[in-house]
């Protein structure tokens, strides 16, 4: 059996589905495999170690997915015609962006291709070496707080001096999830003085043990039974917003990271919350791929209101390509194995499996995840395609905003 590792096409996309160690690993599986020249660049691994590593290089797109039996890729297929490269009976493995990505879905579903959306695993002890989402929101969380100290006019850290004393950052994070915390960690190693707030109670003592301080609006818990947090009520939203205008004018740095799944990105920071700000403020929008927690934030721009800046990077963990690759590899070797028998090291997948069942988009010529599944082949209900951008770890397509220009006092960047 093939497995295929294609070059990823969606503009920006620096990340690759495998790395020269995870080629290793499947080589061992008992797995042919085959690399498109160039797929590595973004990620820093050059054609020549993927060969080291036992894997061919075809020379595009074409010739790397004819035979594949298996595809692992990034980011979905950009269209039907990429998807006319792969075999009927391939299967194919990724961040398949499901509620943004219906056509591709529903193309790969006529052509014959099983397809699993690695983004929506279930967050089970067993899938935890899977979990995609995960791995790249902890390095998102991570590169947020990097961008923001270079955005940043000051230090972070308190710096006693001859010449003065330079006062430690304030820095305020929004949704104490994965990339929340490791953003909390991260402020605090540079020496940030740092806060935080979550909808979820549970999220209070993880952010206290990482040494921030946890404020919460006294609301029930919105934690839902799969550990997410549930839409608030408008007089949650009353509740919150009150809090949040009240601390946030005091802070230097404020990352968001809030998301709902399936539903677009809560509005947290309103435009006058912004102008509360000292000027050279910066604020990183990690949601802004499910519609934005933080208003007037756009997806790669950093738009400046008042002097306070608003950093928006549509793909984060593609601004740490490597890292990001290296464990998205893993991840997508880790879904892999036990779908193959050791012994024939042919494909032996047990479809009422929880982790498989879950994932699953499509089989036999047809949608089949109960999310998107109308009738065969054919897009899902027009609820679901109005639905705003799902909340994906950072890997939807940008927001439907339409770039409107900027207001009085308002400046956009690339
Ligand atoms: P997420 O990416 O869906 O959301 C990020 C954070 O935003 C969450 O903490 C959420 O509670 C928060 N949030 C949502 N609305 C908000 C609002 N209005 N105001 C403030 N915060 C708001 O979440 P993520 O990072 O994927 O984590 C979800 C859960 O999954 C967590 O409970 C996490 O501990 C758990 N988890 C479990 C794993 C496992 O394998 N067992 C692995 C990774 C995460």
């Amino acid at each position: 059996m093939r497995v295929a590792i294609p070059k990823e096409r969606w503009p920006g996309e620096l990340r690759v589905a495998a790395s020269p160690e995870t080629v290793k690993k499947l080589v061992g599986l008992g797995l042919d495999v085959t690399v498109e020249k160039g797929a590595g660049t973004g990620a820093a691994v050059p054609d020549a170690s993927f060969k080291e590593a036992g894997a061919t290089i075809a020379s595009d797109a074409k010739s790397t997915l004819a035979d594949a039996d298996i595809v692992f890729k990034v980011r979905p297929p950009q269209d039907a015609a990429e998807v006319g490269l792969m075999k009927s009976g391939a299967l194919l493995i990724g961040l398949m962006a499901p509620h943004q990505s219906q056509e591709q879905i529903a193309s790969c579903a006529s052509q014959g291709v099983t397809t699993f959306a690695m983004e929506l695993l279930p967050r089970i002890t067993r899938a935890q070496t899977m979990d995609v989402l995960s791995s790249q929101s902890n390095l998102a969380g991570y590169r947020a707080v990097i961008d923001a100290a270079a955005e940043f006019g000051r230090a972070f850290p308190m710096m006693m001096t001859a010449a003065g004393t330079v006062a430690p950052a304030r820095v305020f994070i929004m949704g104490a999830g994965v990339a929340g915390l490791q953003a909390i960690a991260t402020a605090r190693r540079l020496g940030g003085v740092v806060s935080a707030t979550d909808v979820r109670q549970a999220a209070g003592e993880q952010v206290e043990s990482l040494g921030a301080k946890f404020i919460m609006v006294e609301i029930a818990d919105l934690e839902t039974e799969a550990g997410y947090a549930r839409e608030m009520t408008e007089e949650e939203k009353q509740k919150q917003a009150e809090l949040v205008a009240s601390h946030i004018e005091g802070q230097d740095v404020v990352i968001t990271t809030a998301l709902i799944p399936g539903r677009p990105a809560p509005r947290l920071v309103t435009k006058q919350m912004v102008q509360s700000m000292r000027p050279g403020s910066v604020l990183v929008d990690l949601a802004v791929e499910a519609g934005g927690n933080v208003e007037g934030s756009k997806a790669d721009k950093v738009v400046t209101v008042g002097g306070v800046k608003i950093l928006s990077y549509a793909n984060m963990p593609s601004r740490v390509a490597v890292d990001a690759s290296q464990l998205y590899a893993r991840n997508l070797l880790n879904f892999l194995t036990p779908l193959i028998d050791p012994d024939s090291k042919t494909l032996k997948i047990d479809w009422e499996d929880e982790i498989v069942a879950a994932t699953l988009l499509t089989r036999d010529g047809q949608v089949v995840h109960p999310d998107l599944a109308k009738t065969p082949t054919e897009p899902a209900s027009e609820s679901q395609a109005d639905e705003a951008p799902a909340a994906s770890g950072g890997e939807a397509e940008a927001a439907p905003d339409e770039p409107d220009a900027p207001e009085p006092g308002e400046k956009e960047e690339d």
